[in-house]
């Protein structure tokens, strides 16, 4: 495994060179969004600039090349995911997207009243909400899984996935506290029993390697602004049996064959699932993503954020009065760390950061039952990426000191 070199990879991000409010900017809301490199950037601008048409409709030479560069993409991320076709892997907005597509589709076909479906408390609010409105739609019980010490509580989940769970739907890796969850053990569990698992990858598939076929996991739904491409582009895998048998959620032009006054038939798969003309553009800037992150061994992202979060975590833990979030043992946590500071609004710290050019996101983080179960109205989180160095790391706790010192003086 080579080790990855964050200042090399910083040079490729123009966006990280600026300056915020006189200091140099430091990136650390990866969770919420990524940087784009050059190369995506670029690759988008070149199909603006000359490739730009509709695809799989016209038979121009434009046309072609969209459609040639819009289905290559497909081809990338299937082989990125190793699903085993092209028909598996549908082109959504992002991973909300592809949580309410199977939810509105899969759920509403094939769920009936008291059928139960289990999430847990440390989901994002794109793998609650769904699930919710399809419980009030059809009767159903949402079950969730709580925390034991600050990751998931893996013998209630045995204890709540029965034979009479029809969906599992699961984070990888939790927004907030950063922690990886045993998918595997899970979706082999959830399997004996006869539901089908939905993994929330948005957190973990930027940061390291996934096998939908090893994994088995029947549906899996990732954002590409998650991993370096732009935002309004996200995916679906599904696995074909599955599929097949969905209806779409939206109809319109692109999805059809043929039709008539009062009917039309659908395409195959994966186009019956997307209506419209697609983000075409989106979609190319993915596949230069993941053509991007490919130039790194995934195992060398993947120790560079660890070293990172090991060598910010003592120094957290050092801060009197700095309270961090998830497992006390730090090999747990993967590149997201939240914290508060006792006696000091997220928000402000969050603002007071930014003064020091940091970005950090504060608030819920779209995470409001787990907010809630940690006792606390708001966070603040750090979240890393491959561009992040351990002198982002101290100037972070510099920064941190300087805010705590700041505003112990109290109002003027
Ligand atoms: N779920 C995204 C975040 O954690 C928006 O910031």
């Amino acid at each position: 495994m080579s080790r990855l070199d964050p200042y090399e990879v910083k040079k490729n991000f123009k966006i990280l060179q600026q300056k915020i409010n006189d200091e140099p900017l430091i990136y650390l809301d990866n969770a919420a969004t990524t940087q784009k490199p050059q190369q995506v950037l670029d690759a988008i601008n070149h199909y603006y600039k000359w490739e730009n048409a509709n695809v799989h409709r016209g038979v121009h030479t434009l046309a072609e090349r969209a459609t040639s560069s819009y289905e290559k993409a497909r081809a990338k991320v299937r082989k990125f995911l190793n699903a085993s076709d092209t028909s598996e892997i549908i082109f959504t907005r992002g991973t909300t997207t592809s949580l309410n597509m199977v939810a509105q589709s899969f759920g509403e076909a094939f769920l009936k009243a008291k059928d139960e479906i289990v999430i847990s408390v440390m989901e994002h609010h794109a793998n609650i909400i769904p699930w919710q409105e399809l419980a009030k739609r059809k009767g159903l019980t949402l079950k969730y899984i709580e925390l034991k010490n600050g990751e998931l509580d893996v013998k209630m989940a045995q204890n709540l996935i029965t034979d009479k769970t029809k969906i599992v739907s699961l984070t990888h890796i939790s927004n907030v506290l950063g922690v990886e969850n045993p998918v595997k053990e899970l979706i082999d569990y959830a399997h004996n029993k006869g539901a089908i698992f939905v993994l929330d990858a948005a957190q973990s598939l930027p940061h390291q390697r996934i096998d939908v076929q090893a994994l088995d996991v029947d549906f899996l739904a990732f954002s590409g602004h998650k991993m370096l491409g732009p935002t309004g582009i996200g995916v679906l895998f599904g696995k074909r049996k599955f599929l097949e048998v969905m209806e779409p959620v939206e109809f319109g032009g692109e999805m059809i064959d043929f039709v008539y006054r009062n009917t039309s038939t659908l395409k195959e798969l994966p186009w019956k699932f997307e209506a419209g003309t697609p983000n075409i553009a989106g979609a190319i800037g993915l596949d230069a993503a993941i053509q991007y992150l490919q130039r790194h061994d995934f195992d060398a992202i993947k120790a560079h954020e660890k070293e990172l979060v090991e060598y910010l975590f003592p120094k957290l833990q050092a801060i009197n009065s700095l309270m961090l979030y998830g497992p006390e043992e730090m090999s747990k946590h993967t590149g997201i760390l939240s914290f508060n500071i006792d006696g000091l609004h997220p928000h402000d710290v969050a603002t007071a950061l930014d003064m020091q050019g940091i970005a950090v996101r504060a608030g819920h983080l779209c995470a409001q039952p787990l907010i809630k179960n940690l006792n606390v109205s708001a966070l603040v989180r750090a979240s890393f990426y491959i561009y992040n160095t351990k002198k982002d790391c101290e100037k972070l706790v510099d920064a941190i000191i300087a805010v705590k010192e700041f505003f112990s003086h109290g109002p003027i």
